[in-house]
């Protein structure tokens, strides 16, 4: 709905003061950009399936010596990198801006000044080019993210998101209708993962630092704490275990008799154990509780090997479908977004132009798309 000076008046309480998509729906191409944490990302992604470009330029060398990122150094990168990136993507697609119908920007769950850096540039193309703009939970782009993938599940569908900032289950009923059925009360899995890496001198990222060694190692070695938080939970957290792999690996600098028995790939083997077991085991009971038969993973840390072949081995046993983006879209990634964002704009969401971040977001807090999509 246009009004007299051809402005979208049809998406309230979204009024965003540009133009609506008017063009046809199956050639509709998004531009998604996230600057949520420590990667600059941006992707056209075209009726919120096709992935014609996918740039993601990472700060991993910046944080690496901190062990963990350091919040000034990464919105001072985006800074430095986001049209590079964004010209990347559009370079990549083989198409110019005046050819992107929408823009999907995350506005949180992140860093603040990270955040800033996407929503900001994200607001002026979409003002000079006069397009409509929408801003993204960075959840939704996890949790949507397998539809991406050719192989996607049908609806409705259980979703573990796991990364370095979030461990959340949601029951998934349709395109922007997510039900949170548990999420981590202290520590995200893939924090612990960066953490145990850091306790180890292994630095950052050390999710797939920590794989590697795991290889090496006895998962059996030593018997770290699973948390279940009590029968049926769906809740988890991850910071006894960190805290006692730190007091395990104190004793074991400090002990000649236990680094003769115990090596250090056997305590990475051993935390990552820890650490499967309850990720699988809870979402195979939110499984059972939504009597679902598709099981989705996504995030940073269901890059990892052991994580997917244990929950296919255990989803077999039901005969349940797993599915899980490749890695790069597990990962952060700004093709994501364009997906959320093509659902949401599809639906008349806009953001307004004055929009602002959100250092915490949760799915809950979305308007919800009601049916199909
Ligand atoms: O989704 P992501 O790129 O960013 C967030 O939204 O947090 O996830 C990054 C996290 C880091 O904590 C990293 O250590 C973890 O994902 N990660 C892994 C693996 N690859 C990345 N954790 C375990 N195994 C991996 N192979
Ligand atoms: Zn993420």
């Amino acid at each position: 709905m246009l009004d007299a000076s051809g402005l979208c008046l049809f998406h309230q309480p979204y009024p965003c003061g540009l133009p609506i998509f008017q063009g046809p729906i199956q050639q509709m191409k998004i531009l998604g950009i996230d600057t949520s944490c420590d990667d600059t990302s941006a992707a056209v992604v075209a009726d919120g399936q096709k992935v014609m470009a996918s740039i993601v330029n990472s700060q991993i060398k910046l944080h690496h010596p901190h062990g963990g990122v350091v919040p000034e150094l990464a919105s001072r990168e985006h800074i430095g990198n986001i049209s590079s990136v964004v010209e990347e993507a559009l370079s990549a697609a083989k198409i110019g801006m005046t050819e992107i119908d929408g823009i999907a920007v995350t506005v949180g769950p992140g860093l603040i000044g990270s955040l800033l850096v996407g929503l900001y540039y994200a607001k002026a193309l979409a003002y000079v080019h006069q397009i409509p703009i929408v801003g993204i939970n960075h959840l939704e782009g996890h949790i949507l993210s397998i539809f991406l993938e050719d192989r996607v599940p049908s609806f409705p569908f259980v979703v573990l998101t796991v990364s370095g900032g979030h461990t959340s289950l949601y029951h998934v009923e349709d395109f922007g209708r997510y039900g949170l059925m548990g999420q981590t009360l202290d520590d995200a899995a893939g924090e612990a993962f960066d953490k145990v890496a850091k306790m180890l001198g292994l630095g950052y990222p050390g999710g797939v630092v920590i794989e590697k060694l795991a290889l090496a190692g006895n998962k059996e070695k030593i018997r770290f704490p699973r948390v279940f938080l009590g029968p049926g939970s769906l809740d988890f957290s991850f910071s006894g275990l960190k805290t006692a792999v730190s007091l395990y690996i104190k004793k074991w600098v400090e002990s000649e008799e236990e680094r003769a028995q115990v090596v250090m790939a056997d305590i990475a083997a051993s935390f990552q154990e820890a650490v499967i077991d309850v990720l699988v085991q809870k979402t195979m009971t939110a499984r059972e509780k939504t009597g679902v038969s598709s099981v989705v993973m996504a995030g940073g840390v269901a890059c990892n090997k052991a994580l997917r072949q244990r929950l296919e081995d255990t989803a077999a046993e039901e005969g349940l479908r797993v599915y899980y983006p490749r890695p790069a879209y597990c990962t952060d990634n700004g093709a994501m977004i364009a997906l959320a964002g093509y659902h949401r704009i599809i639906h008349g969401e806009r953001a307004d132009l004055d929009a602002d971040v959100r250092s915490k977001f949760s799915v809950e807090d979305l308007a919800s798309l009601g049916g199909g999509g």
